[in-house]
């Protein structure tokens, strides 16, 4: 049987960033179409209406339907150590993360934290997520298990690090090899599910797990590779002393196979002119993850700059090192940091990162990210409205950006009124 919603509908033609705001699509009474979990049309809603009468009708009202939210970059097995005070990267490591994941050994616990990530994920209006896991194949089953029950299009790997981390928390170059091919797969294109090779970053790494994990990435080309670049100028120097070969950071992950179309990087703040330079030629992605750069002091993203480059930018939370699950703060993050930096974005630029934006980082807004006829049906109905502070400033709104702009700083989960995922509602 086909739905019908009814509300306002906002999707995008092209990047607003390259065509302006003639690349948005407001729909004031539009209406989107599912069916077998495709979007089958949208319009506006009389036209919709009178064509597919039979159409199971879900009015809205004046809440606006968009693509589900796309969270590029984040740690499910952090979800219990989100917000936890007072460190820098390589301390908050130490103190916080590895002792968690040290945790996901346990599958029954890895399994549970899955179900409560995905779960506060699409409370946020977050349909679909990059994820890491940690070195525990049970990681990978647990998320991908969990998204599968969802019918979620999901993307994750096995975290590799056989060096810098505690005992129990170290692979090998074979084992991170072998264990990454067996999940691989095992999970790759099962249903809506995509294997990532996952090396965590170039300092838990030798130069011989990365060449190993090049290898395998040169035998399933088309799957993407995920890894972290130039967060914090600590680590860069850290980088420095463990690799004194290397041109810059870029270059140790370049030297083994692991710079090429499908490559995403998390943060990517600190980049030389080089690293730019090549990261465009070759397509990679970069994944801004503006609440972690502030909340463990990491630096300001250059994202005019870089988009004005014609790099592939995404958007993400980078939970649990961000300190929110929200892509409404996430944006509203970005517009700080790009403030900082002395560009304004748009309400269109940042809800564009954040749907379409971090799909084609994704190599997968054919897929995801929008509303257009033949993309997959997950979806994200926001109240415009969700709270006093949020209602009493869009009183005197005059257009769909300065409706949307405060739900944009101030919105949380309140403002989710519905989350659709493969043309089912799931909140
Ligand atoms: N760099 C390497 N691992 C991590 C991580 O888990 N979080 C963040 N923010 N940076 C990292
Ligand atoms: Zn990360």
């Amino acid at each position: 049987m086909a739905d019908l919603l009814l509300g306002q509908v906002l999707s995008f033609t092209a990047d607003p960033f390259a065509a302006g705001l003639g690349a948005a699509r407001h729909e004031s009474h539009g209406a989107v179409l599912i069916e077998n979990g495709r979007i089958a049309a949208v319009g506006p809603a009389d036209r919709l209406r009178a064509a597919h009468p039979a159409a199971k009708v879900t009015d809205y009202g004046r809440c606006l339907i968009s693509a589900g939210f796309v969270d590029a970059h984040v740690h499910y097995p952090q979800t219990a150590i989100i917000a936890s005070w007072g460190k820098r990267l390589i301390d908050w490591l130490n103190l916080y993360t590895f002792p968690e994941e040290m945790r996901f050994a346990d599958a029954a616990y890895a399994a549970e934290v899955a179900e409560r990530y995905l779960g506060l994920a699409t409370a946020n209006g977050t349909t679909s997520v990059c994820t890491y896991s940690t070195i525990h194949p049970e990681s990978v089953d647990a998320i991908f298990g969990a998204a599968a029950r969802r019918d979620m299009r999901i993307w994750a790997g096995k975290t590799c690090m056989d060096r810098n981390a505690p005992e129990g928390l170290r692979d090998t170059p074979q084992s991170a090899y072998d264990d990454s091919k067996h999940l691989l797969e095992k999970w790759h294109g099962q249903g809506r599910a995509s294997y990532v090779i996952t090396p965590r970053f170039s300092p838990t790494s030798t130069p011989e797990q990365l060449a190993a994990l090049g290898a395998l990435w040169r035998e399933y080309p088309h799957c993407l590779m995920q890894t972290h670049l130039s967060e914090q100028t600590d680590e860069i120097d850290w980088v420095k002393s463990l690799f004194p070969q290397s041109r810059d950071y870029l270059d140790t992950y370049e030297a083994q196979g692991l710079l090429a179309e499908g490559a995403i990087y998390g943060h990517a703040i600190h980049l030389t002119a080089r690293e730019r330079d090549r990261l465009r030629e070759a397509g990679a992605s970069l994944i801004h993850c503006p609440t972690s750069n502030t909340f463990i002091g990491s630096g300001l993203f250059d994202m005019g700059g870089l988009k004005a480059e014609g790099h592939r930018v995404g958007l993400a939370t980078d939970t649990g090192g961000g300190s929110s699950f929200s892509m409404l703060r996430t944006m509203a993050a970005t517009y700080e940091v790009a403030q900082l930096r002395g560009r304004p974005l748009h309400p269109a630029e940042l809800w564009w990162l954040a749907t379409q934006g971090s799909a084609q980082a994704l190599r997968a807004d054919h897929l995801i990210g929008n509303i257009a006829p033949g993309m997959e049906a997950d979806l994200a109905v926001i109240d415009l409205a969700s709270t006093p502070a949020i209602a009493q400033a869009v009183t005197r709104a005059g257009d769909i950006w300065q409706a949307l702009f405060p739900t944009i700083m101030m919105g949380d989960d309140r403002a989710i009124t519905a989350t659709w995922i493969a043309g089912r509602p799931v909140i």
